[in-house]
C-alpha cells in the first residue's frame, strides 16, 4: 500500500510518498481502506519534533503521521461483532499515541470508531474526529441550559465546533475570531463577537460560567478574570499555563484543567448523532489529494485556515 512516512523530523520535504505492507490485525481490531484523512495543527507539530517522534516509535517504525480517518471496512478480527466488510466508518485513531493514519489502509481499534451516517460524506466524516471528540469531550457534562460560555478562536477548527454543540446544549455563547470572520461564528449560532485584533476581550467580558481554550500564551490567565466565582475552564494547549493560575483560580474557587482529547467510540457515536441531526456541522476549505500532502501541511502551518483541510484517497 502507499503511506506517507517520516524518515525524520523537521520539515514538509521529510514527508515521502512511499510503498509499505499493509498492515496486519490484531486482537478487536479492523482494517479500514482510508478514503479521506482530517489534518489537525498537533500533525505539523509532531512532524517538527523529533524527540516526540523518537518517544512514541523508537521501536515501532516506520513513522507514520496521522490520527483522523474515514474510510470502509475490509477486514475484522473474528471476534469483533459491531463491524462488517463494506460498513462505512471513521475515527481518531489511537490518541494520544502512535498514529499511523497517513495510509491507504489503517488497523483500528473497534473501541475507537463508529459508522458514518448514511448522508455523510467521507470526507465531512474525517473531519469531524480529532478536533470535534476535543470540543465534544471539553463540553458535554460542563455546559449547562442557559449558561454563560466563552469561546476562544471560534473560527478555529476546535472552536468552530464547540460553538455548534454548546448552543445544541442550550448555553448562550460569546466568541472571539478576526473580524473577517464575524458572520461565520454568528451563522454558527454565537451570540455575540469580538474582534481579538480590535479589542481586549478580558476588558469586555465578565460573569462567565465556562471559558474555552485553545490558545498559547497569556489567554487562560486573562480568562480566569472573565470568569463568575465557581466558574470553569478548560484549556487546550498545555497543562504548564493550568498549574500557572491554580493558586488565583483556588482562591475563586474556579475549576480550571487542561483536556487532552482521548479516542473513544463512545464519543465517536455522539458526533455521527449530531451529524446525522444537523447539530454540527464541518466546513471543508480545501481537499487535497494524497500525494499533496506535503501541500496541505504547509497551509495548515499557516495557522490562518479557518476551515477543515481534508486528504482524499
Ligand atoms: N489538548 C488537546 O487534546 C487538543 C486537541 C485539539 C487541539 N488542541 C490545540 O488547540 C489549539 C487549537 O486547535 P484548532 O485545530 O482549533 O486550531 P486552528 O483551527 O488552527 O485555529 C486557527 C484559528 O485560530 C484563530 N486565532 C488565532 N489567534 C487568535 C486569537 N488571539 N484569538 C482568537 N482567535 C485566534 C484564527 O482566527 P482568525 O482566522 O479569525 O484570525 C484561526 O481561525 C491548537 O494549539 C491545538 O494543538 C489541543
Amino acid at each position: 500500500m502507499k503511506a506517507i512516512i517520516l524518515e525524520q523530523a523537521w520539515g514538509v520535504e521529510n514527508l515521502l510518498y512511499k510503498d509499505i505492507d499493509t498492515p496486519n490485525i490484531e486482537k478487536d481490531e479492523i482494517l479500514i481502506e482510508t478514503r479521506a484523512i482530517g489534518i489537525n495543527p498537533v500533525d505539523f507539530k509532531m512532524r517538527s519534533i523529533g524527540a516526540i517522534i523518537d518517544m512514541l516509535y523508537w521501536n515501532n517504525r516506520p513513522v507514520i503521521l496521522g490520527w483522523d480517518i474515514a474510510g470502509i471496512v475490509t477486514k475484522v478480527w473474528s471476534e469483533v461483532t459491531n463491524f462488517q466488510l463494506g460498513d462505512r466508518v471513521f475515527g481518531m485513531v489511537n490518541f494520544p499515541g502512535a498514529w499511523k493514519a497517513y495510509a491507504e489502509y489503517v488497523a483500528a481499534p473497534e473501541n475507537q470508531i463508529t459508522k458514518i451516517p448514511e448522508n455523510v460524506s467521507f470526507e465531512d466524516a474525517a473531519a469531524t474526529t480529532l478536533a470535534a471528540l476535543t470540543a465534544l469531550q471539553a463540553l458535554q457534562g460542563n455546559v449547562k441550559p442557559g449558561e454563560r460560555v466563552f469561546i476562544h478562536a471560534g473560527s478555529g477548527w476546535v472552536g468552530h465546533f464547540a460553538i455548534q454543540m454548546a448552543k445544541h446544549f442550550w448555553a448562550h455563547v460569546t466568541t472571539t475570531s478576526s473580524a473577517k470572520n464575524k458572520d461565520f461564528v454568528l451563522s454558527l449560532g454565537a451570540d455575540e463577537h469580538i474582534d481579538y485584533r480590535s479589542q481586549n476581550f478580558e476588558e469586555v467580558c465578565s460573569d462567565m460560567d465556562f471559558v474555552l481554550d485553545s490558545l498559547w500564551g497569556e489567554t487562560l490567565k486573562k480568562s480566569v478574570h472573565i470568569l463568575k466565582d465557581g466558574g470553569r475552564v478548560i484549556s487546550l494547549p498545555d497543562p504548564q499555563s493550568v498549574e500557572a493560575i491554580s493558586d488565583v483560580a483556588g482562591s475563586r474557587n474556579i475549576d480550571a484543567s487542561w483536556l487532552l482529547v482521548k479516542s473513544s467510540a463512545e464519543n465517536m457515536m455522539t458526533l455521527a448523532k449530531m451529524l446525522d441531526s444537523w447539530i454540527i456541522s464541518p466546513t471543508i476549505a480545501n481537499t487535497y489529494s494524497f500525494d499533496e500532502m506535503r501541500e496541505a501541511h504547509s497551509e495548515l502551518e499557516t495557522g490562518r485556515t479557518v476551515w477543515k483541510i481534508v486528504i482524499t484517497l
